[in-house]
């Protein structure tokens, strides 16, 4: 039998990224989980419009986003707890800047996606930005060859089990073995 829940965000797991932008003048990061690819350049993030960060974004019109890894767990939740406003976030991590000189990048983060902001969807209280990629940051020891090995970036995946508990249902997981290559394993199917 299926329970019906209701229309909720159960889209999990996503990466908990870090995003980075500059808001008068100093980087700031703040963690979002709602990101997603929507193309092979393009990314989206899911932005409410009271963050401090976001004023950011609009400001430059640059933003980064950053994958931290699993040892960087406290880190990314106080990033996600805490607001700019009150404290000095980035003091936290090495800020490094790329081509586009706004977007801050976390230096402890393996993974940087240096973004220029190409459009913004107005929604009732949130904005998703949309975000040309502009480089790709990666550490070395993360690479295999010209590939991202994702098992060693040991990225921070969340998940929200139920959006009206979330202290209490809302957690960090980490990424499992890899199961199978894709575009490939299917084709057993094929015969
Ligand atoms: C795990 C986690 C995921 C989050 N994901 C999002 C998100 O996708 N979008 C969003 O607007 N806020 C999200 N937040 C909330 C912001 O990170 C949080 O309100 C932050 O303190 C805002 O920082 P700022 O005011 O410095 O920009 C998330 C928080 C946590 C802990």
């Amino acid at each position: 039998m299926k329970k019906k829940l209701g229309p909720r965000p159960a889209l999990y797991p996503l990466p908990a990224t870090l995003v980075g932008a500059t808001v008068g003048g100093k980087p700031n990061y703040l963690t979002v989980a709602h990101v997603g690819i929507l193309d092979l350049r393009t990314v989206s993030l899911g932005m409410n419009k009271a963050h401090h960060t976001n004023s950011g974004i609009k400001e430059n019109g640059t933003f980064s986003v950053n994958i931290p890894p699993e040892r960087l767990v406290r880190e990314t939740d106080y990033c996600g707890l805490v607001s700019g406003t009150k404290a000095d976030k980035a003091r936290l991590f090495e800020s490094f800047y790329g081509e586009l000189e706004t977007a801050p990048m976390i230096m402890e983060c393996p993974l940087n996606l240096e973004c220029r902001l190409v459009q913004t969807v107005d929604m009732p209280n949130h904005d998703i930005f949309i975000g040309e990629v502009v480089q790709v940051y990666c550490d070395e020891e993360c690479l295999e060859g010209d590939s991202i090995d994702f098992l060693k970036v040991q990225p921070l995946l969340f998940a929200m089990g139920s959006p009206g508990k979330m202290a209490t249902s809302s957690g960090y997981y980490s990424l499992g073995a890899r199961l199978a290559p894709a575009w490939n394993i299917g084709k057993e199917l094929m015969k």
